[in-house]
């Protein structure tokens, strides 16, 4: 891991998705202007950090996840200038701002890609992954093939449009699979570098890391992938130590080893993430199990070993809204948890006012089933919630039509909504050096069916016990002394001399 990164001891982050987020210009798309006049809002909500989806030249057949040039802003979103102003204004307000770099592929528009189409050799026959013959295929991936003169067939990452850049083999065992210090994959890593280092002198702080486990290929422990990623930390830290890291991993051993600061808990794989938040029985609804997610969630800290964060989000573009599941004082529940525990915790735009999931939108810009979380911020009560001047058809995904939909104007004036929870909860954690990122974590019950899930958050000498129980019934926590109540959701905990009772469907945070 590169050096200590102060801020990111109290970092609360805000992911962005520029498409929906705040339009200035009436085009029906969100855009980087939009994203700078908004930063009152994030700081207000106690956010001072913020994760931008991608926003480079794209022909968004995956929502900018298929870059065309790594150096552009897409022009539907401002210029490079605009992007700069973001940084500067956000660092004025003592915020931080970090991109979404997606070094695995790009889009096969990229003229990188088009060069590498090409039978005659250049600069880029090697800046994919390419069998010698088209009647080979990558075995085990997918790949594009007969698609110019090129006799091979073309490696992909994930669409087919996405073909995967090449960083090599860990272990070639085919002619047209290179080494990792190969002229090509060299070439490849050394461009990434360029790339951070163009918007680093711009004034990003860092980058969100699109997939960064798979990067090189037939790397069963991922050797490979973390000495690319070894190499590229020893690059900033030399030439931008401040540079902050986070991937899309999901393995902290691996992630942190290989030099990133903070890896995220995913949707997928192992976690058990959707045990609590997204699925037919979610813990925070109150019939659940939490139990299988701690237990993963503490081997995965055990692993990291304290040496960087778990970060956990209340979702994020390519899931389910949070609202979908878990609503009301189930969702304010959700947050307590999100926000007392460690590791900087990431917060989905809208999420903070219980922004549904759009049901029933066709597909936009490979969205899928995703696009429902993908739709415009709900701002006021305005033309088109706020989000944009433009005619409703022009937007980007429509707006939530549901006219009980909540927008941030409404739950701003009523004291008991969840956007006022989420601040207040913020704001606790941002003055209890106990609750924030780098603080100690111990669990006391699990919230195995039927229990809820208690634990105490440490540091030096500050401890404060969080208790969350959705379940229908009340509890008992023995030899437990409160000093002090810091939050309370539902009725408050009644103590007696060595008992507490902890009411039905409550939570509370409290110093003991
Ligand atoms: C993960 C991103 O979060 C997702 O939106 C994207 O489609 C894939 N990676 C491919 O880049």
């Amino acid at each position: 891991m590169g050096k200590r990164i102060e801020w990111l001891d109290d970092a609360v982050f805000y992911e962005i998705y520029p498409q929906s987020f705040k339009d200035t210009d009436g085009d029906g798309i969100g855009n980087i202007r939009g994203i700078t006049d908004s930063l009152d809002y994030i700081r207000d909500l106690g956010c001072n950090a913020i994760w931008l989806n991608p926003c480079f030249e794209s022909p968004f057949g995956d929502a900018g996840y298929d870059v065309s040039d790594y150096y552009k802003v897409a022009p539907r979103y401002g210029s490079n200038e605009d992007l700069a102003e973001l940084f500067s204004k956000a660092h004025e307000k003592g915020m931080h701002v970090l991109l979404d770099l997606v070094p695995g592929h790009t889009s096969w528009d990229h003229p990188w890609f088009r060069e590498s189409q090409k039978a005659e050799r250049n600069e880029y026959t090697d800046r994919y992954i390419w069998t010698d013959s088209i009647w080979e295929s990558p075995e085990g991936y997918a790949s594009l093939r007969g698609i110019s003169d090129r006799d091979g067939s073309c490696l992909t990452n994930f669409f087919t449009h996405q073909p995967a850049l090449n960083y090599g083999f860990y272990k070639p065992d085919r002619p047209w699979q290179q080494a990792m210090d190969s002229e090509g994959p060299m070439a490849t890593r050394n461009e990434i570098k360029k790339i951070m280092s163009f918007w680093l002198s711009k004034g990003c702080d860092g980058f969100r890391v699109d997939m960064a486990g798979s990067l090189v290929k037939n790397d069963p422990e991922s050797k490979g992938t973390i000495a690319l990623w070894q190499d590229i930390r020893g690059f900033l830290d030399k030439e931008f130590p401040d540079a902050v890291l986070i991937s899309e991993w999901g393995e902290p051993d691996k992630s942190i080893e290989a030099g990133f600061h903070m890896d995220f808990l995913l949707h997928f794989g192992p976690s058990h993430y959707n045990d609590l938040f997204r699925c037919d029985a979610p813990f925070f609804c109150g019939k659940g199990d939490a139990s299988e997610f701690i237990k993963r969630y503490l081997e995965s800290r055990r692993k990291a070993d304290g040496r960087g964060y778990i970060c956990i989000p209340s979702g994020n573009h390519d899931m389910d809204r949070l609202a979908k599941y878990v609503r009301g004082d189930k969702a304010k529940m959700a947050f307590a948890f999100l926000l007392s525990m460690p590791g900087a915790p990431y917060i989905y735009y809208g999420d903070e006012i219980g922004m549904r999931y759009v049901e029933g939108l066709t597909s936009v810009e490979g969205g899928y089933n995703r696009t429902g979380s993908r739709s415009p911020m709900q701002w006021n009560g305005g033309t088109n919630a706020g989000f944009s001047d433009g005619e409703a058809g022009s937007l980007y995904i429509p707006i939530d039509p549901d006219e009980n939909r909540p927008t941030v104007e409404k739950q701003a004036a009523d004291e008991g909504s969840l956007l006022n929870e989420v601040k207040k909860l913020i704001a606790i954690r941002m003055s209890h050096p106990a609750l924030m990122n780098p603080g100690e974590i111990e669990f006391l019950a699990d919230g195995a069916p039927g229990k809820p899930l208690v634990y105490v958050r440490s540091c030096e000498g500050e401890r404060i016990l969080v208790v969350l129980n959705p379940t229908e019934t009340d509890q008992e926590l023995d030899d437990v002394r409160l000093k002090e109540l810091l939050y309370v959701l539902g009725e408050k905990p009644e103590s007696t001399d060595d008992k507490l009772t902890i009411k039905r469907n409550s939570a509370f945070f409290a110093v003991l």
